[in-house]
């Protein structure tokens, strides 16, 4: 039997016999020749086939279109030339699968590429950004079993809210409404009193009205939850982690962010830096100091301010303290100063904006209800959540980050659509 090897292999490998297969990412001819650049999950090659080797398979090997599956043995060597420096001299083909014509080409607009999403995830680009998602994920789950966490899961189908009622998406439950759920955190706090520090990788779900680069009906949310800790060690955590995925993807995807045209450089600073820790007071006054742009006390930041605000950091930047009239029921009054809360946001450079959200957790029972209550919530569908003020309660805190955000800003991409396979948004369910 003959033994394959990955396409990066055998570029490695770079003399002698190699078996290689995949599928045909570009092909042209000659009456003599046939140059098909080969691509497999690895990388691709450039591979050459002359018609006096094949006279009985020509046809079909001359019929070859792009997508076409087929194992290829031959001789490989250096070749400056060809697109990843090596190229191979075919001397036996196994045609698989003649593919028929390939519907894409340079030409399609974006619309016409997302429905086409499921083919257009062969290319370069997609398969370059899906192993660095895979490397995320990957480093998402290391760093936190090398810190004592477990794993630990929420229910997706939820009876009420939690962050926003309006970008709730409602399902018949049996008859009734449930909802899908916006973050693990409420279930999560619950389970901290068992676990004490956990962490979770989510579908979480958002009916999201907005059509920005940075929004997704659908994405991927690694929360965290910790007892005993304060909104500085929170911050350590986060920090951490973001350096941590950093560091695994400049390590392992070298490669992908050189097909992704993506600088390094750009990423080093994160890994090598403190990223700094303003307060949303400082950060008014940064605005209105050096940029000049007066924002009313209370106000979030909004998309061009955070722009503005991050344009001389090449590292994230927490933001802290921000007004808690604003912020989700469950962040707590600073005792400090109780026109704001206790939590962060992190932005991130390059147009990034916000990555993860986070704060220490209001163990105020009467707070917490007031809170509600003023929301427009139904305390019933909380009663779980209060009770695990009501026994035992302790400091805690925990964030969550945009998975699919972090992704868009290592690859460098306009859109976080791009971070993941299929993108759901409010324009777009299919395929
Ligand atoms: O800031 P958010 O809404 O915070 C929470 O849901 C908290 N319960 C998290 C926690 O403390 N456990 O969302 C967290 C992060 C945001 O910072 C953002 O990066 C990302 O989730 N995010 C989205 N990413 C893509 N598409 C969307 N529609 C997103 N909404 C939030
Ligand atoms: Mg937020």
């Amino acid at each position: 039997m003959t033994k394959f090897i990955s396409v990066q292999d055998a570029i490695k490998k770079g003399k002698g016999k190699v078996a290689v297969r995949g599928w045909v990412y570009r092909e042209r001819g000659s009456n003599a020749m046939k140059f098909i650049v080969l691509r497999d999950s690895s990388n691709i090659i450039q591979c050459v086939l002359k018609k006096e080797n094949f006279e009985k398979q020509w046809k079909d090997i001359d019929g070859l279109k792009i997508e076409s599956s087929i194992e290829l043995e031959g001789e490989i060597k250096e070749d400056k030339r060809a697109p990843t420096g090596y190229e191979i001299a075919v001397d036996k083909i196994n045609i698989i699968q003649i593919a028929e014509d390939y519907p894409i080409n340079k030409d399609l607009n974006e619309e016409l590429l997302g429905d086409r999403r499921h083919l257009w995830l062969r290319s370069r680009k997609m398969t370059a950004i899906l192993k660095i998602r895979s490397t995320v994920f990957n480093a998402i789950h290391e760093y936190y079993h090398g810190l004592g966490f477990y794993e630990f899961q929420s229910p997706v189908l939820i009876p009420g809210g939690a962050e926003e009622g309006p970008t709730l998406f409602e399902v018949n439950y049996f008859g009734k409404k449930a909802f899908m759920t916006q973050t693990w955190q409420l279930y999560a706090e619950a389970a901290m009193f068992a676990l004490e520090k956990i962490y979770t990788m989510a579908p979480t779900f958002r009916a999201e009205k907005s059509k920005t680069s940075r929004h997704l009906a659908e994405f991927w949310m690694h929360e965290m939850e910790v007892a005993w800790i304060n909104l500085d060690e929170l911050m350590e955590y986060a920090e951490g982690l973001i350096k941590h995925i950093f560091k695994r993807v400049i390590e392992d995807n070298k490669l992908e962010l050189e097909i992704l045209g993506r600088d390094i450089k750009k990423l080093e600073p994160t890994i090598k830096k403190k990223f700094p820790r303003i307060t949303y007071d400082e950060a008014l006054k940064i605005l209105d100091e050096k940029k000049n742009i007066k924002i009313k006390w209370g106000k979030d930041l909004r998309t061009v301010e955070e722009e503005r605000l991050l344009e001389d950091y090449d590292t994230p930047v927490f933001v802290t303290h921000y007004p808690k009239e604003t912020m989700a029921f469950y962040k707590p009054r600073d005792p400090k100063n109780p026109k704001v809360a206790v939590c962060f946001d992190l932005l991130a450079p390059e147009g990034n904006h916000e990555i993860m959200g986070g704060s220490e957790r209001d163990t105020d029972m009467n707070e917490l209800i007031k809170t509600l209550k003023s929301k427009g919530e139904k305390i019933e569908d909380y009663s779980y959540y209060l009770d695990t003020r009501r026994y035992g309660s302790i400091p805690h805190a925990g964030f969550g980050m945009g998975t699919e955000r972090v992704i868009k800003w290592i690859c460098g991409l306009e859109d976080v659509k791009d971070a993941i396979a299929f993108p759901r948004t409010m324009n777009r369910l299919n395929p």
